[in-house]
């Protein structure tokens, strides 16, 4: 039985998504302790950080479409069997940066190897394991690829060099899944400063995870 509860975290480039994760895990961890469970795709194991080497090597400019997508799909059951499941078996929360969302808007829009077929081979991946919640934070690709020259120069990807076209085609692919998938997707704001972002993440948890989620994030915002 998976009696815990996954909450993928996806946004475009640049849309502030992983600093806004480490500051709702520093405001959940004290009440959550062991039942919190961190990680991200690809990776998150031995197996899966090889995989991620790989695909986010800027060298290997050689590499087909969908081999990159078979690596994020083969990455991500790694993690799905040694990691995530694991974890809601035992009743934890797995706040999981990035899952097939990604792929979905990144290999199927962005890269236009289908958005369903993206999908569908996914589903043989993770034999349909869905998240619970996903927050979708929201900015525009432009205003997110500017962040990243800005502030991330040492540690750009092989993603992150794609052109303005490849993340408005992730961008767009992203707002058709939040249309799409309203009881389960929901849209925060990542224009707004840091500290507004958490703060409407958290309600938004709270909301749908009572159980795990004080609201106001159990202290004063
Ligand atoms: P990362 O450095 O973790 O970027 P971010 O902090 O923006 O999440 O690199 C992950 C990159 O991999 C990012 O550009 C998105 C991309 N990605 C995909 O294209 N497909 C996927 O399925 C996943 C999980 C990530």
């Amino acid at each position: 039985m998976l009696t815990g509860k996954l909450v993928t975290f996806e946004g475009p480039d640049g849309a502030g998504k992983t600093s806004a994760l480490n500051a709702i895990v520093a405001k959940l961890q004290p009440q959550l302790g062991d039942r919190l469970v961190v990680t991200r795709e690809p990776g998150g194991n031995q197996i899966s950080e090889a995989i991620r080497k790989i695909i986010l090597d800027r060298h290997n400019t050689a590499m087909d479409d969908r081999t990159e997508a078979l690596l994020y799909a083969a990455a991500r059951r790694q993690h799905i069997v040694q990691t995530i499941q694991p974890a809601l078996q035992n009743d934890q929360l797995v706040l999981c940066d990035r899952y097939i969302d990604s792929s979905v808007a990144y290999q199927g829009a962005g890269r236009g190897i289908g958005e369903q077929a993206v999908y569908d081979m996914n589903q043989f991946a993770t034999a349909g394991l869905t998240a619970d919640l996903t927050l979708y934070f929201d900015v525009d690709a432009a205003v997110g690829l500017n962040r990243i020259q800005q502030h991330r120069q040492n540690e750009i990807n092989r993603l992150d060099v794609e052109a303005l076209s490849f993340h408005n085609r992730v961008q767009a692919a992203y707002l058709r899944l939040l249309a799409d998938h309203p009881d389960r997707i929901k849209r925060v704001d990542a224009s707004q400063p840091l500290d507004q972002v958490v703060t409407q993440a958290l309600e938004i948890m709270a909301s749908q995870l009572p159980a795990y989620v004080a609201s106001k994030g159990g202290e004063d915002q």
